[in-house]
Order: C-alpha cells, then sequence, then structure tokens
C-alpha cells in the first residue's frame, strides 16, 4: 500500500534522539525560550507593540523572531483563507512552527488576530503552559474603524471582504490574558514598560 492510501497516523514514524537537546541550545542563547502571542482585533496595534517589543529584547541579547501575518500569510500559509478552518489551520501551523523555533533556543513573537479562544488555548498546549504568554491587544472596534490604517474596515462594511472579524466574523476576547494592553487609553512607553517587565522573568535561566 502506498503511504498516500495510508492515514499518516497508522505511518512508523519514529523519532531519533538527537544528541543536542533544547536545554543545551537554550544554555548556548543564555536566556529561556518564550511564545508571545499578541491577538486582537486588525489595526489594535498588535505589529506595532510587537515590534517595539522585539526591538528592545534584542537590544538586550536576546535571540529573538518575529512571526505575522504578513510573513506568514505570504509564505507559509499562503493557501490559506480566513473562514473559520482556515483560521485554525493558520494558527495550528504558526503554533508548529513557533515550537521549532522554541525548541532552537528563540523567544518567538506571534502577532496574529487569531479570533478563536481553542486555538490560541491549543497553541498554549502544543508548546507547554511555562511557555506561552498570552498578549490581548485590546482596542475597541469603533477605534480600529475609525484608524482603518490598511483600509479593510470600509472594504467590510462595503461588503467587499467576507468574514470580517470584528464586522462579520467573531472576535473572542481572552478571559484571562497574561498581559492585558489597551491600546486606546495606554502609552506606547507604558505598554512596552509592562510588556518587559511580564517577559524578563519568563526568560531568565
Ligand atoms: S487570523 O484570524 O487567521 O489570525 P491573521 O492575523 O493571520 O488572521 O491575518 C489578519 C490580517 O489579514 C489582518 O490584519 C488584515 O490585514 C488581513 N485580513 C484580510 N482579510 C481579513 C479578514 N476577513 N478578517 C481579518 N483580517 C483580514
Amino acid at each position: 500500500m502506498s503511504s498516500k492510501e495510508q492515514p499518516a497516523k497508522e505511518l512508523y514514524i519514529i523519532p531519533h534522539e538527537h544528541k543536542i537537546t533544547g536545554e543545551d541550545r537554550m544554555r548556548r542563547k543564555g536566556h529561556r525560550p518564550l511564545l508571545i502571542w499578541f491577538t486582537g482585533l486588525s489595526g489594535s496595534g498588535k505589529s506595532t507593540l510587537s515590534g517595539l517589543l522585539e526591538q528592545e529584547l534584542f537590544r538586550r541579547n536576546t535571540h529573538t523572531y518575529l512571526l505575522d501575518g504578513d510573513n506568514v500569510r505570504k509564505g507559509l500559509n499562503k493557501d490559506l483563507g480566513f473562514s473559520r478552518e482556515c483560521r485554525t489551520e493558520n494558527i495550528r501551523r504558526i503554533g508548529e512552527a513557533a515550537r521549532l523555533m522554541l525548541d532552537a533556543g528563540l523567544v518567538v513573537l506571534a502577532a496574529f488576530v487569531s479570533p478563536i479562544r481553542k486555538d490560541r488555548e491549543t497553541v498554549r498546549e502544543l508548546v507547554g503552559p511555562e511557555r506561552f504568554l498570552e498578549v490581548f491587544v485590546d482596542c475597541p472596534l469603533e477605534v480600529c474603524e475609525e484608524r482603518d490604517v490598511k483600509g479593510l474596515y470600509k472594504k467590510a462594511r462595503d461588503g467587499k471582504i467576507a468574514d470580517f472579524t470584528g464586522i462579520s466574523a467573531p472576535f473572542e476576547a481572552p478571559e484571562n490574558p497574561d498581559v492585558h494592553i489597551r491600546t486606546h487609553e495606554t502609552s506606547l512607553e507604558v505598554s512596552l514598560n509592562e510588556l518587559i517587565q511580564a517577559v524578563l522573568p519568563k526568560i531568565k535561566l
């Protein structure tokens, strides 16, 4: 029987025990790996905040990598749209990519709308809750719509984009995020400081 006819789970896949471990790579890097997960509406400020946090961590000699909609949806996930199923698959693949990066010893910043609570929880379980920090980038829909940096809210209101988060598709806000930033009422400086204070103890060796 060819592998095509056989469900993947029935294939004999036996991982090799490699000599260099995640622990070894962590020691070499000098800090713990961590996945910092930014969730929020389009235009809420995820890219701005995650970008600034990466710069600040990089300045402190942390080994970082930033995953966001632009670099993932134009490459790894360019075959996916915005249906519920596609969004779940988007987040699942990002979770798997992040897991590899954590194993490589990196501090990974992930900025995705990720509107489905269960999808975010699945990533948390996948990488291990101690290596996952959820940041809710909270901004009222009216403010995001007013900003409309990419002009997408107008298009969604005009019916030109289907399943648009906040307009015609749901956003399930985190119930108990590790960090809760209200971008419409907090300065970037204060928000960044709050993030740094939350991250540093988690990556300290
Ligand atoms: S997610 O819902 O699957 O997590 P992701 O973060 O990858 O979304 O991509 C969201 C970005 O794609 C938005 O910031 C916006 O620029 C763009 N986009 C295009 N169509 C949609 C849509 N229907 N809903 C939300 N965002 C969309």
